[in-house]
């Protein structure tokens, strides 16, 4: 029998915000709020509810995910834990840590994500087989 899996604690970074009368102004700091120097950025617009984005890990590749607009969930998973968390608030990053599974789903009309990643595009980086990152996550654990 399969025991339950455990609770995955998500990371958080709340970024300062700067509001007034006329709306909020969110700065972002790269080795400073933001734990690493950004290599890349990218946007994940025009996203479809039932179309998850995601579905992978990645061996070395650090990340935070922000929702600048709207909002939708993703799920985390390390392979002993999971969770599933909100991203809803410009203000507020999701660190998305290497070997950690993440899937980005019910996005609401008008989402739009921001990546900030700490390396430039690798697709040798990424883990795209649950079984084989199953797989690594024993190994490494075994090391
Ligand atoms: P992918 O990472 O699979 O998308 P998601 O995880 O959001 O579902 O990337 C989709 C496509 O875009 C794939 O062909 C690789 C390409 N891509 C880049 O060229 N540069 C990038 O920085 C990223 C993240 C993806």
């Amino acid at each position: 029998m399969r025991a339950h899996p455990m609770m995955m604690e998500p990371q958080w970074i709340d970024f300062p915000v700067r509001g007034d009368a006329r709306g909020k102004l969110i700065p972002i700091e790269a080795e400073r709020t933001v734990p690493f120097a950004i290599r890349r950025v990218y946007a994940l617009a025009d996203l479809s509810a039932g179309a998850p984005r995601g579905g992978h890990a990645h061996r070395a590749l650090r990340q935070v995910i922000v929702a600048l607009s709207g909002a939708c969930t993703v799920r985390l998973a390390d392979g002993t834990g999971e969770t599933r968390v909100a991203l809803n608030r410009p203000e507020r990053g999701l660190v998305l840590d290497p070997m950690v599974w993440h899937e980005m789903a019910d996005f609401t009309p008008g989402c739009v994500l921001l990546v900030l990643a700490a390396e430039h595009y690798d697709e040798a980086d990424y883990i795209r087989e649950w079984d084989e990152f199953l797989r690594l996550v024993r190994a490494g654990a075994a090391a």
